[in-house]
């Protein structure tokens, strides 16, 4: 299991494969040194791929893999849904229904482009997680307020993606993906004076029912991708119904294990380890 900070869910992780007699070890990306050549000396090795930081994480996992890991999840997977406009593209492909969206890579054009799209939209920055960044442009003085101010950050942020603001109710749904199947699922409820519905951001959770419905978007969302363990991010819009807005790479899912009390980290070990003797 590769990690850059311990959370709930790494410990939990390692809790239950020390549990099921699995041999596990931890490696800090921050301490992991790698020569890029020659042998496989990674093969016939599962990786969890835990680390938070998302360059990090891609870049280690292209090593490992390269090297004859087996990272969960693959490369594919993990540069696919950690950039939302190369998400958007894949699911719309696979013809997962996903919140309409416009990109554009210069100020003027973002502004024309919103003015085609109408208000409000939602601003996210291609690659972030938490709620960060993400902002609600009402209408097109505020939207060139905040496209101006991105014009002054790093370059990543120049390339801009909006969505439409999907009407729904006020809570979104993540669901676990382990494999073939959805193994858990929560309603997320946003906090007070907040449309977002992160639980970084103060939300709430509940249990979420998992149907056939949410089953088959779910599913099909994950194998778009090419990801084996997933959070999948779902709104329920009042017009389109279901649609998926995020596949998280590396998930939590401390909330899911405490509201549904399913043995979400030993159903992932389960996952990892069966790969690994097939
Ligand atoms: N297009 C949208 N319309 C309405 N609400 C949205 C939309 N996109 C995201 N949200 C809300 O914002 C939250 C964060 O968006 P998300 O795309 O999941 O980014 P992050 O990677 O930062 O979690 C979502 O969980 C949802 O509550
Ligand atoms: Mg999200």
């Amino acid at each position: 299991m590769l990690y850059d900070t311990i959370r709930w869910e790494e410990k939990s992780l390692y809790e239950a494969a020390k549990k099921k007699g699995v041999d596990i070890e931890n490696i800090d990306i921050k301490n992991l040194h790698i020569s890029l050549n020659g042998e496989k000396s990674y093969e016939g090795k599962i990786v969890l791929q835990r680390s938070v930081s998302y360059f990090k994480s891609l870049h280690a996992t292209a090593a490992l893999e390269g090297l004859g890991a087996h990272v969960i999840n693959p490369l594919q997977a993990a540069s696919m849904t950690g950039n939302k406009l190369f998400a958007h593209m894949i699911l719309e492909k696979a013809g997962v229904r996903t919140p309409k969206a416009v990109a554009a890579f210069s100020e003027d054009s973002a502004i024309a482009a919103l003015e085609e799209f109408g208000y409000p939209a939602v601003i996210k920055p291609v690659v972030g997680s938490w709620g960060r960044m993400i902002g609600l442009l009402r209408e097109k003085d505020a939207a060139r307020a905040v496209i101006e101010d991105r014009e002054h950050m790093f370059p990543l942020y120049h390339v801009y993606y909006f969505e439409e603001f999907v009407q729904r109710p006020p809570r979104d749904i993540r669901a676990i993906v382990v494999g073939d199947n959805v193994v858990a699922a929560i309603y997320r409820y946003s906090g007070d004076g907040e449309w977002k519905t992160n639980m970084a951001l103060g939300g709430r959770a509940e249990v979420c029912p998992v149907t056939k419905d949410l089953e088959d978007i779910c599913i099909k969302a994950t194998k778009a991708v090419g990801g084996q363990i997933v959070g999948v991010d779902l709104m329920e819009s009042n017009k389109d119904g279901l649609m998926v807005h995020e596949v998280n790479n590396t998930t939590e899912f401390k909330n899911t294990v405490r509201v549904t009390g399913v043995d979400v980290p030993g159903i992932m070990v389960d996952y990892a380890f069966a790969l690994n003797k097939g």
